[in-house]
């Protein structure tokens, strides 16, 4: 079988360059002796697949994708129009779903992750209703602290506001929380509402991976003060254009008590570790976690090409898996050495 090439998004502006987000990538692919070609990412967003594919050549074979993030319903269109032209993404789109949106991971994943459960939610269609937040908190167990979230992203960069559930039993608390995620959400809410039990995690600062000392509930980021919308490249942006988050530190700092959680990002492709990094919000952070319980969950997931992001309890507990995505969307911190990761992808 000939090695497979990788599609990255073009830039908009140059079309027959990579985007500028990926163009260290691509390059690093080219020193590597790789083969690569480029898709209109705001074509695929817009439903015109056969524009978006327009550049990757009849018989292309085997493909990787690495881009920005695309919703599952056009991941599929987006791989049928491949196959139409001889090309064949290996992540199917049912296992782009899967590792992509909690709710698919999230069985493979449960005790290993916290306690989570879902309201499925199309865009624009409200928000839930109390009766549906009443079953779904008393689902997590009615009290504690929790988080929401949609299938693939949060809004941690607005964590008090729409992010942080400080206590679950705070019913009015919760339903304006949530009511005020969905609003920034907007036509981008990605499946539905997730509410996931609040968990600490050590922080960074606090040596020897125990962490430093954190209220609970401290945002996990350098959360921006205030502002109008979303800062280029933080996670909103990511759940706005599809884009995958990129760094926040240099945000300006909320100033909290605890420093962000330290988490670390693994890459695996066919069931075992090739990249152990960073989280791209912390590109600076190292940390060296304990795969040996993560492995087999990743391998009953059966997706080839996933990412785990991985944190330590501050109670020092173990590791515990935050969230899992696919690796072709997930973002790579500039700077990291990828090309041990991109070799296994040309070699898989
Ligand atoms: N259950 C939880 N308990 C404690 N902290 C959490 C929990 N879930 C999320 N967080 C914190 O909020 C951050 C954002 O959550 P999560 O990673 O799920 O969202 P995201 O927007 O998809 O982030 P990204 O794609 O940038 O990794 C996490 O990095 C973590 O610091
Ligand atoms: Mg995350």
């Amino acid at each position: 079988m000939p090695a497979p090439a990788i599609l990255f998004p073009a830039d908009p502006l140059n079309p027959r360059r990579p985007d500028p987000h990926f163009a260290w990538e691509a390059r690093t692919l080219r020193e590597l002796g790789g083969e690569q070609h480029l898709v209109d990412h705001d074509a695929l967003l817009t439903g015109d697949v056969a524009e978006a594919v327009r550049r990757v050549p009849r018989d292309a074979g085997p493909l990787w994708y690495r881009g920005w993030m695309i919703p599952s319903a056009d991941y599929a269109s987006f791989a049928r129009a491949l196959a139409d032209r001889g090309a064949n993404l290996l992540t199917s789109a049912p296992g782009y779903a899967s590792a992509h949106e909690l709710p698919g991971w999230y069985a493979v994943f449960e005790g290993a992750t916290p306690p989570s459960t879902w309201i499925p939610l199309a865009p624009a269609a409200g928000r839930p209703g109390p009766e549906q937040l009443a079953a779904a908190v008393a689902r997590l167990g009615g009290r504690g602290p929790a988080i929401v979230k949609d299938y693939v992203k949060s809004r941690k960069h607005e964590w008090h506001e729409a992010c942080y559930l400080p206590e679950l039993s705070d019913l009015a608390a919760v339903g304006r929380v949530v009511a005020r995620f969905v609003e920034l959400q907007g036509e981008y809410l990605a499946g539905g509402v997730v509410l996931r039990r609040y968990e600490e995690f050590a922080r960074a600062g606090g040596g020897g991976g125990t962490g430093a000392v954190a209220e609970p509930g401290d945002a996990p980021v350098d959360a921006p003060v205030d502002g109008p919308g979303d800062g280029l490249g933080d996670g909103l942006g990511a759940g706005r254009s599809g884009r995958p988050s990129g760094g926040s530190s240099d945000a300006p700092g909320r100033g909290g008590t605890g420093e962000r959680p330290m988490e670390a990002r693994v890459w695996w492709l066919d069931g075992d570790p090739v990249l152990v990094g960073p989280h791209p919000d912390a590109p600076g952070q190292t940390a060296e976690p304990d795969l040996t319980g993560v492995r087999p969950l990743v391998r009953a997931l059966g997706c080839r090409f996933v990412t785990t992001d991985l944190a330590s309890r501050a109670d020092g507990s173990g590791w515990r898996v935050v969230e899992v995505g696919d690796g072709q969307v997930s973002d790579l911190p500039r700077g990291i050495d990828a090309s041990g990761l991109l070799s296994s992808l040309l070699a898989a």
